[in-house]
């Protein structure tokens, strides 16, 4: 892939969380779900940089960084009581029984994407800070979504 075709491809990511932000009022699951497809390719593109797979961008790293606080943000108001099944959902019922824990897990991811984005200034920078903030993925997924 060129240069050009992968700023496009990040670009397009934005525009897909976007668009999920615009859609959370009519259907929470495909908001949230696209949400986080864009934030699966976005790390795509954070794996390869930190693996030196592609060249290391700075602006690309804070792009990513940016699409993973988006996604931390909006998840306070993509799972209402309304939105437990249906649209192929993997939600587990336990962020409907521990909202409170849920939303902390997400505050915290803030956090540290807060803390990454401050620190990341060149390739090691980003290894480490990526590194972090990809721990909260599995993590999150283990405890509050259901094996599909
Ligand atoms: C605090 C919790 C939390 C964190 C952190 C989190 N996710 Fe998720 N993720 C979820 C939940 C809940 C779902 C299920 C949404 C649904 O199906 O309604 C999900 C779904 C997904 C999906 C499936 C989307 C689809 O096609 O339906 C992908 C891909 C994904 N997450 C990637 C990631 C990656 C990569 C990270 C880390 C960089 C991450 N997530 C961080 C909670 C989290």
């Amino acid at each position: 892939m060129n240069r050009h075709f992968r700023t496009l491809a990040l670009a397009g990511v934005t525009t897909c969380l976007l668009a999920g932000i615009v859609a959370a009022q009519t259907d929470p699951i495909a908001a949230r779900r696209g949400v986080m497809k864009g934030v699966g390719a976005a790390t795509r593109t954070g794996s390869q940089m930190a693996k030196a797979e592609i060249p290391f961008d700075l602006a690309k790293a804070q792009e990513i960084l940016k699409i993973y606080a988006m996604a931390a943000d909006t998840a306070h108001t993509q799972f209402p009581e309304t939105s437990k099944t249906g649209g192929e959902t993997t939600a587990s019922p336990k962020i409907w029984e521990s909202q409170a824990e849920f939303r902390a897990r997400f505050d915290e991811w803030a956090a540290d994407i807060r803390k990454a984005a401050d620190a990341t200034k060149d390739l090691p920078t980003f290894q480490a800070s990526f590194g972090t903030v990809t721990k909260a993925c599995g993590s999150c997924h283990n405890t509050y979504r259901i094996k599909a």
